[in-house]
């Protein structure tokens, strides 16, 4: 499929597949249809009466055009009113014309949507992943390749009405590469996406857009006392990985960040086994973050801005077996603080309790870690907003920023440092579970205690990561969730 921007407007386009946005305003779709040429004049003018079309949100009547006309169906695609428009309703607007071409097998498309803010690049970047995102289709698991069809449409899509944004559509593109490999690793079973896959994956990167990478082994770890992460570690046949991806600016760098990822591979709960509805069967997704790092790490090895960036994520898998963690252990970490393990389900910080340590001696101005890391996150916040934890106002306002730009839905929570008194141990620094009650504050608070003072913000995605629902550009399954987010903070 190929995208391109033209300066042709719907009205002089040619193509099996017109789709033309409106905003919620009847004056002015009125006004844009009495000066169209026939056919399609009265071809929309009945489509907007039959349908009552009054371009809200999510309208999207179609009809096909009779005749020799070289345009063969139009949609009427509805953005809600122009107050609430933001580059996010571009993306949805694209992502339902792109569906709808893509099932009605259209070969080529074009579409025509107004501008957000004036700002034609930005409007194109949003256009052109609404786009990407919405056809892609996960067939790699499907032994029929007639499952593979219908995503060969459409084969064309233009972008009506916009000159010269070339650039816009190959950012958009080599965003989508990330988010996409994000999609792929977070789908795919725990018995393809195991930790060595997760260092091949990122070796795979680091070999196309020329990053370094370092992968510690179980001993390396060992030797660097990552007693927290290899206790995760312990009843896997799989050998834990500790991925370091870095990139480095040709010149010197304005800023080094690093981003952290949780990837467990599979997380059986240990032997605090998850069982009674706890969600066992969808523990493969339990790497999203890591997958979101990786997926970042590929968007930005290609956007090649002018900051540094250590891509960390300490990988295992977490099972049950004679070798395993028990209730009751005792683990010390890299930073040297004890933790009597109370729970051997609350595993995620246990890993990430170490990649911060690591993240930390890099050296660098921030660091943000991602984790499917609570249910409590979920019962908090839904499936559709991750929670945020920082000491920093100003790193929360720029990841903001961030998500804000990229339709991704942050909400900042407390610290609440009054909570560590839950996590209290008698015979060690700390336990590694909190009481239920304010369950996804003290596991931002444990991870707090391997920061020393770099800042830092924690953001626990387990919601957005999968949808049960397509929704939008989203389709069902693994979203892709925070990779657009992170690549906003760190060009930002
Ligand atoms: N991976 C889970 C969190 C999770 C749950 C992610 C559901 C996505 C959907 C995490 O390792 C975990 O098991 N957390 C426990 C913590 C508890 C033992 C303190 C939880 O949320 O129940
Ligand atoms: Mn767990
Ligand atoms: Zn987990």
């Amino acid at each position: 499929m190929k995208i391109q921007a033209i300066d042709t407007v719907a009205a002089d386009w040619s193509g099996d597949y017109l789709g033309i946005g409106f905003f919620e305003d009847s004056t002015t779709i009125e006004a844009y249809l009495t000066q169209l040429n026939q056919p399609l004049r009265d071809v929309l003018q009945d489509l907007v009466s039959e349908t009552e079309f009054q371009g809200k949100a999510g309208e999207q009547p179609w009809t096909r055009i009779a005749g020799k006309g070289s345009i063969r169906k139009v949609m009427l695609i509805g953005l809600g009113s122009q107050e609430t428009f933001t580059l996010d309703s571009l993306r949805q607007a694209a992502a339902t014309f792109a569906k709808a071409a893509q099932k009605q097998k259209a070969a080529s498309a074009g579409l025509q949507l107004p501008l957000w803010n004036d700002d034609a690049a930005a409007s194109t970047q949003a256009t052109a992943e609404g786009i990407e995102l919405a056809l892609h289709q996960d067939i790699r698991f499907k032994s029929d390749p007639e499952a593979q069809k219908s995503g060969e449409y459409p084969h064309d899509i233009n972008l009506l009405g916009l000159a010269n944004q070339a650039a816009a559509i190959e950012t958009a593109q080599q965003i989508c590469t990330g988010v996409l490999l994000t999609r792929e690793l977070v789908a795919a079973p725990a018995n393809v996406v195991t930790p060595s896959a997760l260092a091949e994956t990122a070796a795979q990167i680091a070999a196309d857009h020329g990053l370094t990478l370092e992968v510690l082994e179980r001993e390396e770890c060992e030797a660097q006392g990552m007693g927290a992460f290899l206790g995760v570690s312990l009843a896997s046949d799989l050998p834990p990985k500790f991925i370091h991806l870095t990139y480095k600016p040709s010149g010197t760098p304005r800023r080094k960040l690093a981003i952290v990822g949780k990837g467990v591979t599979f997380d059986s709960g240990g032997l605090n086994l998850k069982v009674g509805g706890s969600g066992i069967e969808t523990m493969k997704m339990d790497m999203a973050g890591s997958g979101a790092t990786l997926g970042a790490a590929k968007a930005i090895g290609q956007l090649k801005p002018d900051v540094e960036v250590h891509f960390i994520v300490a990988a295992a898998e977490n099972m049950i077996s004679g070798h395993a963690l028990r209730p009751g252990d005792i683990l010390t970490a890299s930073n040297g603080k004890t933790i009597e393990i109370n729970n051997t389900d609350a595993e995620g910080r246990l890993t990430l309790a170490d990649a911060l340590v690591f993240a930390e001696k890099q050296g660098v101005d921030a660091i943000v870690d991602l984790a499917t890391l609570t249910g409590a996150c979920i019962v908090a916040l839904g499936h559709d907003i991750a929670g945020m934890w920082t000491p920093e106002d100003s790193l929360a306002e720029e990841l903001t920023q961030a998500s804000d730009q990229a339709g991704e839905k942050f909400w900042r929570m407390p610290l609440e440092e009054k909570y560590f008194e839950g996590l209290k141990s008698p015979i060690a620094d700390m336990k590694n579970t909190g009481p239920r009650p304010g369950g996804s504050i003290t596991a931002a608070l444990f991870l707090k205690q391997y920061i020393e003072n770099t800042p830092w913000a924690h953001l626990d995605v387990a919601g957005p990561v999968w949808t049960e629902k397509e929704n939008g550009y989203l389709n069902v399954g693994a979203t892709g969730f925070a990779v657009r987010t992170l690549v906003n903070w760190v060009m930002g």
